[in-house]
């Protein structure tokens, strides 16, 4: 190998690793919502204060998962709320949130009000106040293509395990409004359950927008292994049988199985999202 040969390879090589890096860090958004509330122009007051409101909801988020800010006077004043999943460390709530403000320019350019979400985050800004309102408007769904055999046993379980979710949310002395657990369905089978809400919500205002948001899990989810709905105020994720609670850790195996199929390594790859179950 000559010289040269060697010199043209260092360069390809950088790239490669350079793109792999890139490719398993950088997690997409599982949805975005660009409102219809009008559009701002560049170098345009709104711009601006968007700009400093985006910086300040990044860079305040992480330290407890949840901010609210407001930039500007009317009528250039934008609102905006950040929320990281309840179980998320201060690192993972960073690079989400820094996805969630490149992203969203990207994806809703020039609006005025738009939301987005991912595995790990939620960002919302707007030129109307939202603070302190539950917003059951802006809700999608995502589920296991997978079916269960036989749902029938688990609907009874799962109302159990979400209701005793919603009053450790609503009561959570960490005031994070957030709860996680899982209960043991047939002997073998793990249920497991994630809710959350924003917490500019009052308790009773997040116990009814999970509430609501649990009895959509028939329209969402019927006869699937898993689901999630997600709201702007409150969602509820990693319900069912393939979700583990903590979705970056190691995928703990349940035994059983359905039809036949360990429930290893299903966390994600399944999920699809319907765009039709917008409302
Ligand atoms: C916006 O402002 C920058 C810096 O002042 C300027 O270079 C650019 O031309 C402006 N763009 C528009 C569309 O006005
Ligand atoms: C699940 O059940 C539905 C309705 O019975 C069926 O249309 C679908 O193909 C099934 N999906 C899988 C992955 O088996
Ligand atoms: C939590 O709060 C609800 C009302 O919001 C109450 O009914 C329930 O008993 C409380 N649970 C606990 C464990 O404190
Ligand atoms: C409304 O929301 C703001 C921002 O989250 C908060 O500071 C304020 O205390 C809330 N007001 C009420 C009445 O809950």
């Amino acid at each position: 190998m000559s010289i040269m040969d060697f010199i043209f390879q260092v360069p390809l090589l950088l790239i490669i690793s350079l793109s792999l890096v890139t490719t398993t860090t950088r997690a997409d958004p599982l949805y975005q919502i660009c409102q219809n509330y009008g559009k701002y122009t560049t170098n345009s007051t709104y711009q601006t204060n968007l700009n400093n409101l985006l910086r300040s909801l990044s860079s305040n988020g992480p330290t407890t998962g949840f901010f609210t800010a407001t930039q500007g006077n009317p009528p250039d004043q934008i609102n905006g709320l950040v929320l990281c999943r309840g179980d998320t460390d201060v690192t993972a709530c960073t690079s989400c949130l820094n996805n969630a403000v490149y992203d969203i320019a990207q994806l809703c350019p020039y609006q005025k009000s738009a939301i987005i979400w991912y595995d790990d985050c939620l960002l919302r800004y707007s030129n109307l106040r939202f603070f302190n309102s539950s917003d059951e408007s802006h809700v999608f769904y995502m589920w296991n293509v997978k079916n269960m055999s036989d749902p029938t046993p688990f609907f009874k379980t799962l109302n159990g395990l979400m209701g005793s979710l919603v009053n450790r949310a609503v009561n959570d002395t960490s005031a994070k409004m957030f709860a996680t657990g899982d209960v043991v369905v047939n002997g073998v089978q793990r249920l497991y359950g994630l809710v959350q809400c924003t917490r500019d919500l009052s308790r009773d205002l997040c116990g009814d927008c999970l509430r609501d948001t649990i009895g959509e899990i028939p329209t969402c989810c019927a006869g699937k292994i898993g689901g999630r709905v997600v709201g702007a105020s409150c969602n509820i994720r990693d319900v069912g049988l393939s979700c583990p609670i903590h979705h970056r850790g190691v995928v703990e195996s349940v035994g059983g199985g359905v039809d036949g199929e360990g429930l290893e390594g299903e966390v994600e790859v399944d999920l699809e999202l319907d765009s039709g179950g917008l409302k």
